[in-house]
């Protein structure tokens, strides 16, 4: 095999990457692999390594590590020095960079669906590196107002501290302000295999929402869009920001690599059908 690249995390019974970046190499025909590490919590600074001395070129990071990796890497590019978060390693001699494609992924996903967060009310659902990417991208593109809900309160104030916005949690939902929210769902909860799951919202505040993302991509959709597309409400899921991030990625691991349109939409929809199946 020529060069090897994976993707860190546990659990990753749920990710789609290992799959659609062999899908890219095999229409590539690069001889390039892409394997899941699923590692434990006390094994992430030895599994890096190991990772780095075996010569793999290039990870991406998922839950729960995005904020837990950066005491381990060499540097970090600018944003995800900024978000807080990485979710792509670049192997150096020195170690490893982190960067965050999430950001860019975000930014094109809600581009590619046509959603404006300029001069909207922000509600983040969350408050782990997703959500930090979240709350990066609703600042940059000038929402309105930025709210951050989370289990944990403190973590919730400390995206409010980086990002601006005011923090809650589960047990102080009434004193969130009575507008309609544009709302990205970060956590966890949903995502397969306890699809049933889902965060304490009242239906009242659901009915406020004018449009959500959730970034879950397993199952598509989450039983939480699933309750909002009911009461018409414009809802995004989380693959067509996995499917950007993931060529982000591919774009800082190899510069050089062109992916024509063709080979996009072919590996897009054999992602969906996998997905699905
Ligand atoms: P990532 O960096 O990929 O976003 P993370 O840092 O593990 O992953 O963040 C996961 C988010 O899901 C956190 O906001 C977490 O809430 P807490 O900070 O309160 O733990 C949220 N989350 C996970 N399980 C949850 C649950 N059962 N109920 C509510 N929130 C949950």
């Amino acid at each position: 095999m020529k060069d090897k690249y994976g993707i860190l995390g546990y659990p990753l019974g749920h990710s789609l990457s290992p799959y659609m970046h062999s899908r890219y190499n095999f229409y590539l025909n690069n001889g390039s692999g892409y394997d899941a590490y699923e590692i434990a919590s006390d094994d992430l600074e030895s599994s890096l390594k190991e990772l780095h001395t075996a010569g793999v070129k290039g990870l991406n990071v998922t839950i729960p590590y995005k904020q837990a990796v950066i005491p381990y890497l060499s540097s970090m590019d600018e944003s995800a020095a900024i978000v807080g978060a990485v979710n792509t390693l670049k192997y150096t001699a020195e170690g490893y960079i982190g960067y965050n494609t999430d950001v860019t992924g975000l930014r094109n996903c809600l581009i590619k669906n046509g959603l404006e967060l300029k001069g909207r009310n922000v509600l983040i659902l969350g408050a782990g590196g997703a959500a930090r990417a979240a709350a990066y991208v609703a600042v940059r593109s000038g929402c309105k107002s930025l709210y951050i809900l989370n289990r944990k309160l403190e973590k919730a104030g400390a995206v409010c501290r980086d990002f601006g916005g005011s923090s809650y949690d589960y047990s102080c939902l009434n004193t969130l302000p009575d507008t309609p929210f544009f709302v990205f769902q970060t956590t966890s909860v949903g995502m397969y295999p306890h699809i049933e799951d889902m965060l304490p919202l009242p239906d009242e505040m659901l009915n406020r929402f004018e449009a959500a993302v959730d970034l879950i991509y397993n199952p598509m959709p989450t039983r939480f869009l699933e309750k909002l597309s009911q009461r018409g409400i414009k809802t995004v899921t989380g693959f067509d920001m996995l499917i950007e991030q993931g060529l982000a990625s591919r774009s800082i691991w190899n510069p050089e690599e062109k992916i024509s349109d063709d080979i996009k939409r072919k590996v897009y929809d054999e992602c969906v059908r996998y997905s699905r199946s």
